[in-house]
């Protein structure tokens, strides 16, 4: 059964071509990181408007790589939320189009359950009941996943996404736009424990609650005091500032993983192609006893890949979107995975 997902959510116009909701047989992306970076973050409009102009090169281009034409499709999957709403209008818009005048079956796919879904793209994949750590530049949580696919929020941050906090601490350091990959490369030549950032919320009864705002505005305040710092001192402001995050994001996951008896991990979202949390994690899972699970990077990142594989299993199990579909900037995650 094949498969075509659309995803424009956020700053990204993304198709791939998925066979049986597990073989990627084309995953493109169009980044419209040139056309942010400059005002050092995602502008909406400008973003509505570069995937007017994108969707349907990335949707042909998507179909070419993979050896398809509109004729071998048996149904599409796309983003309907939640993310900016004129954003998310480009591809629902897009799929309603080519569901209608190709009579192909549709779904609307929530964006977290299809970053939930990236891992079941790879060769290993976690079986259920399994724990999985969601972050991204919109959301930072701890999901159970029960057998049946049932999914319980254990907990997720009161304030800035992990991502959010990486990319408003590169504005600060005048990284660009987004900054998590900068960050990640310049605190790999950096001291983690040059400066001692508080970790929020680790007290146990915060649960499995995260915040993020106070460490940003630490860094702003060492800014103000020393000024931005350059060549090491910048290596070792990055290092200190990711290290921090990723403890928090591990510390509550081991104890997430250890409290509900879960002995599989996986963790989702853009900030998962972190390289210390990726290489945190795993240690902590070898302590510990957990198995974790991790897509590949360009899989954490926003891609359509992800989209449809979450819509074929909706699309197996008979879920057909009315023509009333739309695109939903505030989506609560559904109750569980199909
Ligand atoms: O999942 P995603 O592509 O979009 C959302 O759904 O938000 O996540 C984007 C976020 C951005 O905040 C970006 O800075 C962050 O993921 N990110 C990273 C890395 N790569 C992307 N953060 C830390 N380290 C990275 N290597
Ligand atoms: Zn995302």
């Amino acid at each position: 059964m094949l498969v075509l997902g659309l995803e424009s959510s956020c700053d990204e116009t993304a198709a791939a071509v998925v066979e049986d909701g597990r073989r990627v047989l084309s995953d493109v992306v169009a980044s419209q990181v040139d056309i942010h970076a400059r005002y050092g973050g995602v502008v909406p409009e400008l973003a509505s408007r570069a995937h007017v102009v994108h969707i349907v090169p990335v949707m042909e281009e998507a179909l070419a790589r993979a050896g398809a034409k509109l004729g071998d499709l048996d149904g599409i999957a796309v983003t309907q939320g939640p993310g900016l709403v004129g954003a998310l209008l480009v591809a629902v818009q897009a799929a309603k189009a080519l569901a209608y005048a190709r009579d192909l079956p549709l779904v609307g796919v929530h964006h977290l359950e299809g970053h939930l879904s990236a891992v079941y793209l790879e060769d290993e994949f976690p079986s259920s009941p399994h724990l999985a750590l969601v972050v991204s530049g919109g959301h930072t949580s701890i999901i159970r996943v029960d057998r049946g696919g049932d999914l319980a929020e254990l907990g997720a941050t009161r304030d800035d996404a992990a991502g959010e906090a990486f990319d408003k601490v590169a504005k600060l350091l005048g990284l660009g736009y987004p900054g998590g990959i900068a960050i990640d490369k310049l605190a790999s030549q950096g001291d983690p424990e040059a400066v001692p950032f508080p970790r929020a919320m680790t007290r146990r009864e915060t649960g499995y609650e995260f915040s993020f705002s106070g460490l940003k505005t630490a860094v702003l305040n060492w800014v103000r005091e020393n000024g931005v710092p350059e060549g090491q001192a910048l290596a070792d402001l990055c290092a200190s500032f990711q290290a921090t995050v990723v403890e928090v994001l591990v510390r509550k996951t081991r104890q997430a993983a250890a409290a509900e008896g879960l002995d599989q991990v996986q963790v989702c979202g853009g900030v998962a192609a972190n390289s210390a949390l990726r290489a945190e994690l795993r240690r902590a899972g070898r302590d510990d006893g957990f198995s974790v699970y991790i897509p590949s990077p360009v899989r954490c990142t926003d891609n359509a890949a992800m989209i449809a594989a979450a819509g074929h299993a909706r699309l197996v199990r008979g879920e057909r979107a009315t023509k009333e579909l739309t695109a939903t900037s505030s989506f609560p995650l559904p109750g569980s995975l199909p």
